[in-house]
């Protein structure tokens, strides 16, 4: 009996010390931030508390630039790492975290087969080639036109002083950016930006019943929760029954974003609403493989949940950072709207601007890199697994199956990279920067895995940030915060690194 007793006491120390002791990934030699080394549970708490860049972050400034952030974990805070694990033919795979994003089927983010991904790469890749995304323009336009009467509304109705009306931009940013996927992918907007609300219609195919669901809230869920399980997948299967609403309505927010999805395709392929339109769910229906295979239902509904989850918050969040470190910047907004102005012609009447008219303004694309820099909505490392022939990064070598990763933000923050000011938000950087810096500058990643939808992600951003700033006058809502070093951007980590959202003046600029 005692023997039992004292066996079920040092059951955990064995299940985590026994695998530390026998090393099999020969990877006692890094260090670590207790009990990273032991348990993966170090990791999936730093995850539920949406700060696990901010954890790796600390780690790598204390430990410097190799960490074991996991048992089986290296993080690699190198530039010269990034090639080598994400690059073309190196042979590194996703690894099991990408397995709690997977809901109807796996698609193109969560496919984590090499040949699989190929397949489904060439049948999607062409709808965002320079070209084809830019038969979109009328869709971002559109939902931008929604967007101005909203705000030249607010214009007519002035609460704050100085003519400026208060809103929260993270909110409307998010109406914009979930309209317009919804838009592209599905045939009609969500209808967010009439309702100025966080409200999708979905209809159940089989009984008609249009019911609501909170998509944005939905979303930002979803990336919590499958951000936390990833990081110990084999808790997947049992996070209903944690009693934590962060888990269970986690959960159920898979299931309704998944819902609004099946739903939507549903109205497309079996009730042909909005069927002959050129969106991005007739080039997923048109696509086809290498062999000449068009995509199954399954995957089709796969591959428009992929794009409604990628395509939305990444570009919303970037826009409410982008805001908030415009406004926070002393001259950034007057330098922007300057050229803004002088590339718009002034004296016409003023219209939202066609991306062919702003596409090179060497500014406006500064203070988009300069966010997705200093930002980085995509902050933690993504990671890959060592192929099984093993991999040699940075002068150490790690066996097959290995995890590694490059953690984006600290290579964002580098003062190596970008130099002393690199908490700075510094726009002019960009005219001038080295090959090291344009090495390390990675917010869509690279190699096969990189962001597929970069080219709609610069139009969009492009349109957006020259439509909001040559329309609009804007200041903080609190005012005093403008310029003040210590003001900080209030954020929180899923997948992605979110912003709690910003209160702005919006104030029109021309009567
Ligand atoms: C500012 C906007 C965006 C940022 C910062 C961004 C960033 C990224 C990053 C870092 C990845 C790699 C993820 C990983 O390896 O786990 C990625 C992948 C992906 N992105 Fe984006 N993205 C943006 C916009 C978009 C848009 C507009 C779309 C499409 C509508 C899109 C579709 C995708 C897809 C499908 C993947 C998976 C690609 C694959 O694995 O082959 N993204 N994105």
């Amino acid at each position: 009996m005692a023997f039992t007793i004292l066996l079920i006491a040092l059951f955990p120390v064995l299940y985590y010390l026994l695998p530390y002791l026998a090393d099999d990934k020969k990877l006692r030699r890094f260090p670590s931030p207790f009990p990273a080394a032991f348990s993966e549970f170090w990791l999936f708490y730093q995850a539920r508390r949406g700060r696990r860049y901010l954890a790796v972050h600390a780690a790598h400034e204390k430990y410097g630039r190799f960490v074991r952030v996991q048992p089986k974990h290296v993080s690699v805070a190198d530039s010269a790492a990034i090639p080598a694990i994400y690059g073309h033919g190196t042979g590194f795979t996703k690894s099991e975290y990408y397995d709690s994003f997977v809901s109807i089927a796996r698609g193109l983010f969560n496919t984590r087969d090499r040949a699989e991904h190929t397949r489904k790469r060439k049948t999607v890749s062409h709808i965002f080639s320079t070209k084809s995304v830019l038969q979109f323009e009328p869709f971002i336009h559109h939902n931008l036109e929604l967007l101005a009467k909203q705000w030249n509304k607010m214009s007519d109705r002035p609460d704050l002083p100085g003519g400026f009306h208060k809103l929260d931009c993270l909110h409307y940013f998010n109406y914009l950016a979930f309209d317009i996927i919804s838009d592209l992918t599905f045939g009609a907007p969500f209808g967010m930006l009439e309702s100025c609300k966080d409200e999708a219609a979905v209809k159940d195919p089989r009984t008609g019943k249009v019911t609501t669901a909170p998509a944005i809230e939905v979303l930002n869920r979803r990336g919590e929760v499958s951000g936390t399980l990833g990081c110990v997948p084999w808790v997947k299967k049992y996070a209903k029954y944690i009693p934590d609403k962060f888990f269970t309505q986690g959960i159920k927010a898979v299931e309704n974003l998944a819902g609004i999805a099946i739903a939507r395709v549903s109205e497309r392929l079996d009730h042909g609403k909005g069927a002959g339109r050129e969106d991005l769910l007739k080039k997923l229906m048109d696509g086809r493989d290498g062999d000449g295979n068009p995509l199954g239902r399954k995957e089709t509904e796969a591959e428009a949940l992929t794009m409604l989850i990628a395509g939305s918050d990444t570009t919303s969040n970037t826009l409410c950072s982008l805001m908030f470190w415009v406004l926070r910047t002393p001259g950034v907004l007057q330098t922007l709207q300057k050229e803004l102005d002088a590339a718009l012609s002034p004296h016409g009447e003023w219209e939202i601007p066609r991306y062919g008219a702003v596409k090179d303004l060497p500014y406006l694309r500064a203070v988009i890199n300069e966010t997705l820099r200093i930002h980085s909505t995509s902050s933690l490392g993504l990671p890959r697994l060592v192929p099984p022939e093993g991999a040699t990064v940075c002068g150490e070598f790690f066996t097959g199956g290995t995890v590694l990763s490059v953690p984006a933000y600290t290579i964002h923050h580098s003062t190596e990279v970008w130099g002393e000011n690199a908490e700075e938000f510094v726009p002019e950087r960009w005219f001038d920067l080295t090959a090291l810096q344009k090495r390390s500058f990675i917010p869509f990643s690279t190699g096969p895995r990189a962001c597929v939808g970069q080219n709609l992600a610069e139009i969009e951003m492009t349109t957006i940030v020259a439509t909001v700033f040559s329309g609009w006058e804007w200041k903080f809502a609190e005012g005093e915060l403008q310029g003040l070093p210590g003001a900080e951007l209030n954020t929180c980590e899923g997948f992605l690194r979110k912003p709690l959202g910003v209160e702005v003046g919006v104030k029109r600029r021309r009567a």
